[in-house]
C-alpha cells in the first residue's frame, strides 16, 4: 500500500509500507528510530519487557530470549505443539458439518502451546493470566486514541485506569506464584535445576550471582507478560488469517494440502519435513503482514 500520515490524538504518525523503507527502519543502523513511547495502558500490559526496552537493558534481556529461539530448542518444542494440535483436532471430530469458531479454538491452542513450551505449565494454570492480559488489552485498545492530561491523571483516576492497575497487580501475583512453584521444585529436590524453558532461564538470571547479569523480579515478571502476550495474540491471529485465506482461495488450499501429504503422508510433522514445506511457508508469510499491521 501507500505511505500515509494520520493523527493519533495530538501526535502525527507516519505509516510506511514500502519494503525498502521498512527494511531501513528495521535495520536502524544509526539508532535513528527509537521505539514508540508507549501509552500508560500499553506499559501496564507489557511493563519493561523486550518489546518496549532499548539500549543496554534490551541487549541483556535479548540475549536471554535468543536462547529460547535457538534452532535446537525450537525443535524440542515440536512434540508439545503436536500434542496440543491433536487434542484440538480430536475435539473437532465431533463437529463435522458444523461451524467452528476458529479464532476461539486457536486462542486455546496458542495459549496451551505457549504455556507448555515457555513456562512448563498447562493452559489451565496460565488461564487466569491470559484472561487478565486480554482484559487489559481491551482497555488499552479502548483508550488508544484518547489524549490524557498528566496532572488530571494524578488527581483523578478514570475507571479504566483503576481497573488496569488492578489487572496489572493480578498478573504480577499470578506470575510470581508460577516462579515460586519453579523455585520450590528445585529447593525441594524435585528438579535438579530451574529448567531450560524460558521461565527457567529467567529464574536462573534472577538468582545469578553476577550483579551485571542478574534480573530483578520486576524485570522477570515483565518478560513473562511480554512472552505470554506477544507469543499468543500474534500466532492466534496468524492461524485465523491462514484458515480464512485458505478457505477463500481453494486452489491454494489444494496445493498446500498436496504438499503436506507429499512430505508427511499420514505421519506427524517433524522439524526436518517442516523446513521442506515451500508452499505452506510462502502462504504463512502473507497473513504475517496483516498480523504485524494490527
Ligand atoms: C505470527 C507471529 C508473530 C508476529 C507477526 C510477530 C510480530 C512482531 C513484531 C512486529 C515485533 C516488533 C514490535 C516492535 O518493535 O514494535 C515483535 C517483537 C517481539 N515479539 Fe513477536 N511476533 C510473532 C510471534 C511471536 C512469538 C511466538 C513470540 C514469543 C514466544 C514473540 C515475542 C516477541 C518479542 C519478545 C518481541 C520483542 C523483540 C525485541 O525487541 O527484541 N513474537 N513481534
Amino acid at each position: 500500500g501507500r505511505n500515509y500520515l494520520y493523527w493519533n490524538g495530538i501526535r502525527p504518525e507516519l505509516v510506511i509500507s514500502e519494503p525498502e523503507l521498512v527494511k531501513e527502519v528495521l535495520k536502524n543502523s544509526e539508532n535513528t528510530f527509537p521505539k514508540k513511547k508507549p501509552s500508560i495502558f500499553f506499559s501496564k500490559l507489557l511493563g519493561n519487557g523486550l518489546v518496549l526496552l532499548e539500549g543496554e537493558k534490551w541487549v541483556k534481556h535479548r540475549k536471554l530470549a535468543n536462547h529460547v529461539f535457538h534452532g535446537e530448542r525450537l525443535k524440542n518444542m515440536t512434540p508439545a505443539v503436536i500434542a496440543s494440535v491433536e487434542t484440538m483436532l480430536e475435539k473437532w471430530k465431533g463437529q463435522e458439518g458444523k461451524e467452528i469458531e476458529v479464532f476461539q479454538e486457536f486462542r486455546l491452542l496458542t495459549s496451551e502451546v505457549i504455556s507448555r513450551t515457555a513456562f512448563g505449565i498447562s493452559y489451565l494454570e496460565g488461564e487466569k493470566i491470559f484472561a487478565m492480559l486480554k482484559e487489559l488489552s481491551i482497555i488499552m485498545s479502548r483508550n488508544n486514541f484518547k489524549t490524557s492530561i498528566p496532572l488530571i491523571n494524578k488527581l483523578w483516576k478514570h475507571v479504566d485506569m483503576l481497573k488496569s492497575e488492578e489487572l496489572a497487580k493480578g498478573i504480577q501475583d499470578c506470575v510470581m506464584k508460577i516462579v515460586k512453584q519453579r523455585e520450590d521444585k528445585f529447593v525441594n529436590g524435585e528438579a535438579d535445576s530451574f529448567g531450560n524453558d524460558f521461565l527457567g532461564l529467567l529464574v536462573n538470571a534472577y538468582h545469578d550471582s553476577d550483579e551485571n547479569n542478574r534480573l530483578s523480579m520486576e524485570d522477570l515478571v515483565d518478560e513473562c507478560k511480554t512472552f505470554y502476550f506477544a507469543g499468543q495474540e500474534t500466532v492466534n491471529s496468524l492461524l485465523a488469517w491462514i484458515v480464512l485465506l485458505l478457505a477463500t482461495h481453494g486452489d491454494w488450499q489444494d496445493k498446500a494440502r498436496r504438499e503436506v501429504i507429499d512430505i508427511f503422508g499420514n505421519r506427524n510433522p517433524d522439524s526436518e519435513g517442516i523446513s521442506k514445506l515451500k508452499t505452506v511457508s510462502k502462504l504463512s508469510n502473507i497473513p504475517i503482514y496483516f498480523v504485524s499491521q494490527s
